[in-house]
């Protein structure tokens, strides 16, 4: 059994509550950037020059960014906590490589990665734990590689009433993400922000893009699909067991 670890992380519990509300959420969320709009504008121009490799959709969900990057010509590797998810990303773009994985303990080759991209999936992380995850992305980016966060805009770190406080809503000045990427190594690009739509968090959402020196690295190479730690179920590359639960619960977005 996972127990909560140091600094209120519970990740079980952001497992759980994922798990339960995937298929919902690939209803509400699922088919995001299919079309132009000021995110998939952001996306094109964050992603524009990056060197060969796959990238790392991190903390895919229903991987709409998968689905975004394949429909580019990029293969692209989802990577979820929630097997549920997982299970949705696989159902709704087949052409995506899965790997069921937490983002902190990353199972990819160092520098392999042309980019990862990290979409709304490092909000539950404590904020004295984002250091240490930003520098785990790092790692596996190729050099040239790019790093996106996407997430809620704001300034604190609160334990969420709907999710019994198990889990951590984290947010950050736009400029303050920019200040950690670069503190770790990373040279931010571009920075910007848009106002929340109906259905989502009503916070400001920030998109931050930073770059890994093209002099860094190691070897690049494709990154190894390798079989996570224990704790997780594996659904295998591309693949899921099983069909997603159906849920009503209030969604993380
Ligand atoms: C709000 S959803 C975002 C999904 C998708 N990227 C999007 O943009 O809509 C957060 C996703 O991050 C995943 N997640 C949260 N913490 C994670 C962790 N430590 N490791 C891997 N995945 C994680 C959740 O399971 C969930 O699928």
């Amino acid at each position: 059994m996972i127990t909560p670890e140091p600094g209120g992380y519970d990740r079980a519990a952001v497992r759980r509550v994922y798990d339960d509300m995937a298929a919902g959420y690939a209803v509400r969320f699922g088919s995001e950037l299919s079309g132009p709009d000021s995110d998939t504008e952001f996306l094109d121009a964050a992603l524009a020059r990056l060197p060969a490799g796959p990238v790392l959709d991190v903390g895919c969900g229903p991987a709409q960014v998968s689905r975004y990057l394949i429909a580019r010509g990029r293969a692209a590797i989802g990577l979820d906590l929630s097997r549920a998810m997982l299970a949705q990303a696989a159902r709704l773009v087949p052409a995506a490589r899965l790997i069921a994985a937490d983002l902190a303990e990353l199972p990819v080759r160092r520098a392999s990665c042309a980019a990862a991209v990290a979409s709304y999936s490092l909000h539950h992380l404590p904020r004295a734990l984002l250091p240490a995850v930003l520098a785990g992305l790092r790692d596996v980016l190729a050099p040239g590689g790019v790093l996106v966060v996407i997430t809620h805009g704001g300034d604190g770190e609160e334990r969420l009433a709907q999710f019994d406080r198990r889990v951590l809503l984290s947010t950050y000045p736009a400029d303050r993400l920019a200040g950690l990427l670069a503190s770790c190594g990373l040279a931010p690009e571009l920075v910007t922000s848009r106002p929340p739509r109906p259905d989502e968090y009503p916070a400001d959402k920030i998109r931050v893009s930073a770059r890994r020196s093209a002099g860094t690295g190691e070897t690049a190479g494709f990154a190894e699909y390798q079989r996570p730690g224990p704790g997780f179920d594996d659904p295998g590359p591309g693949r899921s067991r099983e069909l997603a639960r159906a849920s009503d619960q209030e969604h993380g977005r």
